[in-house]
């Protein structure tokens, strides 16, 4: 059974769809892309069915990355689909511990609690940025990306 992760941020147009295609890139870089499902999801809803935001589809089309998500909201039962979740930030970390039902709530991590740059930070939003500020999620996914790939196999999750 491959191990299913789920990435989270709020709109699930810009941090979480790249963090979700970053991974998959990885994951097939390193051969191990039949270990993993992943996927993306918001804890707002107003995009939803909207692809990710062309700002973020060409700052990672630029590094051969294929950003191809829609956008969707977070559900109660994603707790039951996924092996872990991944915040995004702190304050979608808090909405989904007040969504998470008990069983579920160990499968939530802050997403940059794994980045060897700095732990514990938040993925800063870019929506508002420039493209800068596209890139610099994309050099935090990617980092943040590789060090859980390292952790989940070290570990023989997948
Ligand atoms: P994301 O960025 O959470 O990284 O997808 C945002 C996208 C849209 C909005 C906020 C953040 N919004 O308010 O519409």
């Amino acid at each position: 059974m491959p191990v299913r992760l789920l990435f989270v941020c709020l709109g699930n147009i810009c941090r979480s769809p790249a963090a979700e295609a970053v991974f998959q890139h990885l994951a097939e870089e390193a051969g191990l892309a039949s270990r993993f499902t992943v996927d993306s999801a918001g804890t707002g809803g107003w995009h939803v069915g909207d692809q990710a935001d062309r700002r973020m589809r060409a700052a990672a089309s630029a590094r051969g990355i294929a950003v191809t998500s829609r956008a969707r909201q977070v559900a109660a039962d994603d707790f039951e689909r996924f092996d872990h979740i991944f915040a995004m930030d702190a304050d979608n970390l808090r909405a989904l511990r007040a969504l998470a039902p008990p069983a579920g709530a160990h499968k939530l991590r802050l997403f940059r609690d794994l980045d060897p740059e700095a732990p514990g930070e938040d993925v800063p939003d870019p929506y508002t940025g420039g493209p800068e500020d596209f890139d610099e999620v994309l050099d935090i996914v990617t980092r943040t990306g590789r060090a859980l790939l390292a952790e989940l196999t070290a570990r023989r999750d997948a």
